[in-house]
C-alpha cells in the first residue's frame, strides 16, 4: 500500500474542478486519507518548489501557487504514485494522453491543475510537509454497510 501527495491547485479550485479530481481519483479505486483547503504561504510554496529554484519559471510558479486557494491531500492504494501521475497526465498539458485531467481540462504547463508526487521519497517528503501524522485517516471502506 502506498501514499501520495495531491493538491489541486489555485486554478483547479477557482475553475470548480476540485470535485472533478477526487471523483476521478476516488473512481480509479484510490483512497482519501487526508484533505485540507486552505491557503499556501510564500514559505510553504518555496519549500514545497525548493527544486525549482533558479529556474526561469520559479517565480511564476510560486506566484501561481500562493495566489489563491488549493485543495491539498493524500491519497492512498496499491501503486498510488504512478496511478495518480498517470490519471493526472504529462505535466505539460498538450503532451497529456487523452482522457487523464491536465489534457481534458488544462492547455498551458503553467496551469496545469494539479500536482502530484513523483516517486516514493517525494511522496514521504510532500506528505510530511503538508500534513502532520494526526491530520491523516487509516480507514476500512464498508461499502456494503453503507448501502444495505
Ligand atoms: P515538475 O515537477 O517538472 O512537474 P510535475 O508538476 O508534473 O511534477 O514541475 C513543477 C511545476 O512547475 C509544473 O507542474 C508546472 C511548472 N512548470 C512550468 O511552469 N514550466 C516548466 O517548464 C516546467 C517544467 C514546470
Amino acid at each position: 500500500m502506498e501514499r501520495t501527495f495531491v493538491m489541486v491547485k489555485p486554478d483547479g479550485v477557482q475553475r470548480g474542478l476540485a470535485g472533478e479530481v477526487i471523483l476521478r481519483l476516488e473512481r480509479r479505486g484510490l483512497k482519501l486519507v487526508g484533505a485540507k483547503f486552505m491557503q499556501v504561504s510564500r514559505e510553504l510554496a518555496e519549500t514545497h518548489y525548493a527544486v525549482h529554484k533558479g529556474k526561469p519559471f520559479y517565480e511564476g510558479l510560486v506566484r501561481y501557487i500562493t495566489s489563491a486557494p488549493v485543495m491539498a491531500m493524500v491519497w492512498e492504494g496499491p501503486n498510488a504514485i504512478q496511478a495518480v501521475r498517470q490519471t493526472m497526465g504529462a505535466t505539460r498539458p498538450t503532451e497529456a494522453a487523452p482522457g487523464t485531467v491536465r489534457h481534458d481540462f488544462a492547455l498551458e504547463v503553467g496551469r496545469n491543475l494539479t500536482h502530484a508526487s513523483d516517486g516514493p521519497e517525494t511522496a514521504v517528503a510532500e506528505i510530511g510537509l503538508w500534513f502532520k501524522p494526526s491530520e491523516l485517516v487509516s480507514w476500512d471502506r464498508a461499502t456494503d454497510d453503507w448501502i444495505m
